[in-house]
């Protein structure tokens, strides 16, 4: 909790699609929010933007991919903000090819960024919320974790392993009052998916029953549901949010 009796959330890749609309449903939830950044020009420009729109946002950098980085951000926030109760493994990158062309860097990158960040942050975070009783840790898994995608034999494999880290971590912390929980979104509209090709878009969006991409909003909503009080026995749940594209 901050001064004020706020729940502290950290939310990483606090300066994407995602992450902007999460940081601004959680603050309007009563939250104090803290984004983490990773690019500098980036994080001054969406600082700027929040400005404008009202917002005011504490935000700290670290490379997520990183374990020191990633230890020495939660330290700096929990010295200068204060313990942090709710975290929000967003962060995440793309990089889309057919296995036969995949570099060691491509797979690297993207098993790093998307699934060992889930460890380097919560490993940092964990040992306060069992002492404290209470924590909220939220994956962002994908659709693409659950079903597959062509060109993304990397990114598949890190977002299933989220939902993995999920399930044993909720086992492990449940009665300290500690709840772990996966969403894995449909395609959402951000920079992330305007990447794709227009055309494979357009095919990919046909195959949605709503007929539609997602809005960050709408994942924001549930990732706000999910850091409440009241959803303290909801754990090790993966949340799907993709208009009918997968239903299992
Ligand atoms: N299914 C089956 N075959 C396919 C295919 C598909 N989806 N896409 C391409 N192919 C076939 C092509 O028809 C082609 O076949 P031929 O050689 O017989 O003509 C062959 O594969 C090679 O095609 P390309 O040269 O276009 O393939 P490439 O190696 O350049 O890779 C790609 C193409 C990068 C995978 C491109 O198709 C792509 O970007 N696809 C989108 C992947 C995607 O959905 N990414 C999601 C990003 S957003 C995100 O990740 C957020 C989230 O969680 C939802
Ligand atoms: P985005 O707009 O590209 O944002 C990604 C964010 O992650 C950026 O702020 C980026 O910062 C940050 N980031 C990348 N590498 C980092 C690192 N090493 N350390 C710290 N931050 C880092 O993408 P998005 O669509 O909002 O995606 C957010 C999350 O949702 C990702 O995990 C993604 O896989 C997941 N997701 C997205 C969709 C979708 O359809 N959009 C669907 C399912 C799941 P920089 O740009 O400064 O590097």
């Amino acid at each position: 909790m901050d001064k004020q009796n706020k729940r502290i959330v950290l939310v990483t890749g606090a300066t994407g699609g995602l992450g902007t609309a999460i940081c601004k449903k959680l603050h309007d939830d009563g939250f104090h929010v803290v984004g983490n950044f990773h690019t500098k020009e980036k994080a001054d420009k969406w600082m700027e933007e929040r400005h404008h729109e009202g917002y005011h946002f504490d935000l700290f950098y670290g490379d997520v991919a990183d374990f020191k980085s990633a230890g020495d951000m939660v330290k700096l926030i929990e010295e200068k903000i204060g313990p942090i109760d709710t975290l929000v493994n967003n962060a995440g990158i793309t990089r889309d090819t057919r296995l036969v062309n995949m570099s060691p860097e491509d797979w690297y990158a993207v098993i790093n960024t998307n699934l060992s960040s889930v460890f380097n942050c919560t490993r940092n975070v964990i040992e306060g919320m069992v002492a404290r009783k209470f924590g909220r840790v939220i994956n962002i898994s994908s659709v693409n974790g659950q079903r597959g995608q062509f060109g993304q034999t990397n990114y598949s494999a890190a977002k299933a392993g989220m939902h993995g880290f999920t399930k044993s971590l909720a086992m492990e912390v449940a009665k300290y009052g500690v709840t772990v929980n996966t969403i894995s979104p449909g395609y959402i509209a951000t920079d992330m998916v305007m990447a794709v090709p227009e055309k494979v878009l357009t095919q990919i969006v046909a195959q949605v029953p709503l007929g539609r991409l997602g809005g960050t909003h709408e994942v924001a909503h549930l990732v706000s549901f999910l850091a409440s009080e009241e959803t303290s026995f909801i754990t090790g749940a993966n949340y799907a949010i993709n208009g009918g594209q997968h239903v299992f």
